[in-house]
């Protein structure tokens, strides 16, 4: 284990598990369709990765870039889109894939600022959900995992882009982000 993780929260295999039966709901719920696959760059790159592998239909891809939280362990509450996708989304299935549903700042913004391109339908697949203890603006239709507040990193999560090719999730270690 990298010797800046405090501890191992979801392993290989439980993401695999996950992200497989995730796939599997997927499939079934869209059949007939080809949705189109929106990765939410970076941290949802390794999520997005493996959950097009897991579903069975003819789907596409695509990429938006979005940031919220810049070299911090804490969200700006603001949110700057730096790519749009490229695909024309009017009368499109749009699976918005994120990899960590926090103050839901991206995931609700991202809602609204897509549904103005009148996609056929409009969901959201996220990989964790933090419990913040707040109630928040939009709920995730289709999710891998739930988490406590704690800062996470691995699986294409980053700390100031670092940590996010651990193959696991793992909680941080408070003196990696805290200066004292
Ligand atoms: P939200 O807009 O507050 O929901 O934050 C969403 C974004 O913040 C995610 O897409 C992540 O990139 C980032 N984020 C939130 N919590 C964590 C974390 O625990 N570790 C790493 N990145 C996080
Ligand atoms: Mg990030």
């Amino acid at each position: 284990m990298n010797c800046d993780i405090e501890r191992v929260l979801y392993t290989e295999k439980e993401i695999r598990e996950a992200v497989k039966s995730l796939g599997e709901r997927i499939t079934c719920d869209y059949a007939g369709k080809a949705p189109v696959l929106l990765c939410i760059l970076k941290g949802s790159s390794v999520f997005h990765a493996d959950l097009m592998r897991a579903i069975d239909l003819p789907c596409e891809i695509d990429f938006l870039v979005a940031k919220s939280y810049g070299m911090s362990a804490q969200s700006s509450g603001k949110l700057r889109i730096l790519k749009e996708p490229d695909i024309d989304i009017k009368n499109r299935d749009i699976i918005i894939v994120e990899d960590i549903l926090d103050t839901a700042v991206t995931l609700s913004t991202l809602i609204h600022t897509l549904s103005l391109k009148e996609p056929a339908s409009l969901k959201t697949a996220v990989f964790l959900d933090k419990n913040l203890g707040i109630k928040k603006p939009v709920k995730a239709d289709y999710k891998c995992f739930d988490a406590e507040n704690e800062f996470l990193v691995g699986y294409g999560l980053d700390y100031a882009e670092r940590y996010r090719n651990l193959p696991y999730v793992g909680v941080l270690k408070k003196e990696i982000y805290t200066d004292n």
